[in-house]
């Protein structure tokens, strides 16, 4: 389907209404040193795919922006918490995150761990803010969160990255399980919450996970092909890192460009999923095709 959306502006729209939400969300209070950590990750830029997705999701089912903006907000804090974790030492021991050194370098590991935990447990708090809607869709949203980010999602995928460094036998089983969880549940419950605090109905459900489920793994082949093809000004964090580390990622296990064909094809799946909606689908669509045209 022809388009003549305009995703540039509609994505910078959308960016400025995030950043504003998110820096009214926490202010410095005592302890200082740990709001100010908090902020340090959150307020540094990126893209806020994940609230996005949740605010254009909400509104393609007819809800607004200030009934999503709360849920939005939490994504991005529990994104941001994964992100000052996976860069610990301990784990991908990375310096440079949105083009500032990584949050432990800054505060301390013992500061960073801290305050990833206290990003993941507001976010929680957050939600709970949403105004207008039903308590009962409210606690969908928490649980559906509660499941992407624990054991059964991104905590999973990344317990299966780090046991996977160094192996040459990764099979491709495994490393799709590792993309759909690290990555890939987040996004989903980016848009699925979008939809369940508009009201949606199951079958609304079924086809948007499908999309999200799409977009998720492409996203992650994605950030596999950039970190061996961009440069670390384009990623704002050091390029060729899994390389080095020896992850197991895509283009380690089938190439550069059987990996851009398979990142194109789940995105082709993703947009063919939101046609039923016609011209109010086009922002999920565009925002589909972002993901493999997108160089950081
Ligand atoms: C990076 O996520 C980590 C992954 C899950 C691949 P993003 O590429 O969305 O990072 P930001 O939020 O724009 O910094
Ligand atoms: C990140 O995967 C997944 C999560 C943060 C949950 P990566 O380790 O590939 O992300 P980057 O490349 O450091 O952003
Ligand atoms: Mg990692
Ligand atoms: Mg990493
Ligand atoms: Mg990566």
């Amino acid at each position: 389907m022809s388009s003549n959306f305009n995703l540039d502006s509609y994505l910078q729209e959308r960016q400025q209404e995030v950043e504003i939400a998110l820096d009214q969300s926490i202010e410095v209070i005592y302890p200082e040193k740990i709001y100010e950590s908090m902020r340090y990750s959150l307020m540094a830029g990126g893209k806020r795919l994940r609230p996005i997705l949740c605010l254009a999701t909400c509104e393609l089912l007819g809800g607004t922006t200030a009934i999503a903006m709360p849920t939005a907000c939490a994504l991005e804090m529990i994104h941001t918490m994964s992100l000052i974790h996976d860069d610990l030492p301990c784990m991908d021991n990375d310096d440079f995150r949105r083009g500032k050194p990584t949050n432990h370098k800054v505060y301390g590991e013992d500061i960073a761990v801290l305050a990833g935990d206290a990003l993941l447990a507001y976010a929680f708090e957050m939600v709970t803010k949403t105004p207008e809607v039903p308590a009962p869709r409210v606690l969908q949203v928490v649980t559906k969160l509660a499941q992407a980010v624990g054991a059964a999602g991104l905590v999973g995928g990344q317990v299966v990255d780090l046991e996977s460094e160094g192996k040459p036998d990764v099979t491709e089983a495994t490393l799709t399980f590792i993309h759909t969880h690290k990555t890939g549940a987040l996004l989903e419950a980016s848009v699925l919450s979008g939809a369940i605090l508009a009201g949606a109905e199951p079958e609304d459900l079924a086809r948007l996970a499908r999309y999200a489920q799409n977009i998720g793994l492409a996203f992650q082949i994605v950030d596999d092909i950039l970190d061996i093809t961009a440069t670390q000004e384009q990623l704002g964090k050091t390029a060729g890192k899994d390389l080095q580390a020896q992850k197991a990622t895509y283009p380690s296990l089938w190439g550069l460009e059987a990996s851009r064909h398979k990142a194109e094809s789940l995105v082709i799946s993703a947009q063919n999923e939101v046609l039923p909606w016609g011209e109010k689908g086009a922002a999920l669509r565009a925002i589909a095709g972002y993901i493999t045209s997108r160089t950081h």
